[in-house]
């Protein structure tokens, strides 16, 4: 029997994963957080379109409120871990909506399981493995964290995620995302830095892949700039790709109302071709 609700847990892949699940449809939309945020990053999506979908969100390995496990943080297990939640649930077939990290998990996972997926939704994120100089910046970062904590790591990484206008007229949010960022334990910071810097890019992969896909950005995003999302949507057969103007990296949180309308346009016309 299927649990309704929010802070639900369900035991997947040997951990403990918290989810929320709510509203009802054949089709439910899967939800996966970027570094280092969690599920409730996804709220304004779950309270916009719960009324005509269902829509499942769920905390990363480690992450809010899911178990951590023993194994080494990897962008695989992550997306294991996607697959065998899908497992938990009885969950056949889904769309998958991941932002930035959580775009790397839905396009480790679509390319390895494409039948488990009926569209992707890949937000403010990039198909490219980090550069040597790239990782090496992650495993500094990781050695100040350690150092000096998560709330100067905040401050840093907080400076670089949203568009101009957020910065000066959304201050509730920026607090949101701050609270979202410190209540990350230094174990996780540290590890998801090292699965990052370590994950394969999935660039290649791409031409294979016959899922149908939507790309959104921020026009604002420094971190995977929109030009990330124009390469990945010219090497995807089934694309479609918007562009959202004043936002930044977290484009679903700085303008939600437009991001659930693009959404809730792209999953009716899934349920409707
Ligand atoms: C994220 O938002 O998930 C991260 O910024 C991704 C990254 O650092 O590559």
């Amino acid at each position: 029997m299927r649990s309704t609700g929010t802070d639900l847990k369900v035991k997947a892949n040997g951990i403990e994963i918290c989810y929320d699940d709510l509203g009802t449809g054949t089709l439910p939309v899967i939800f996966i957080h970027g570094f280092p945020f969690n599920k409730s990053s996804w709220q304004p999506q779950l309270q916009g379109l719960q009324q005509q979908f269902r829509v499942i969100a769920y905390d990363v390995r480690g992450f809010g409120q899911s178990q951590a496990g023993d194994e080494k943080l990897t962008v695989t297990l992550m997306a294991n871990d996607l697959i065998k939640l899908m497992e938990s649930l009885e969950i056949e077939k889904s769309v998958i909506c991941g932002l930035s990290m959580g775009g790397y998990i839905a396009l480790n996972a679509v390319t390895r399981f494409p039948d488990r997926f009926a569209a992707v939704i890949l937000a403010d994120t990039q198909c490219i493995n980090d550069t040597p100089e790239a990782a090496k910046k992650r495993y500094d970062t990781a050695e100040s964290i350690q150092k000096d904590g998560s709330q100067k790591f905040a401050e840093g990484f907080m400076s670089k995620l949203f568009a101009a206008d957020t910065t000066s007229s959304n201050k509730s949010l920026l607090e949101t995302v701050n609270s979202m960022i410190t209540a990350t334990s230094v174990p996780t910071l540290v590890a998801a830095l090292d699965a990052l810097a370590q994950r394969t890019e999935t660039c290649t992969e791409l031409k294979n892949v016959t899922t149908p896909s939507l790309i959104i950005c921020g026009e604002e995003d420094v971190i995977t700039p929109p030009a990330q999302s124009e390469s990945m949507h010219n090497n995807l057969s089934a694309s479609e790709m918007v562009i959202i103007p004043n936002a930044g990296h977290l484009s679903n949180l700085e303008q939600p109302a437009l991001f659930n309308e693009i959404l809730q346009n792209y999953l009716n016309s899934l349920t409707t071709s």
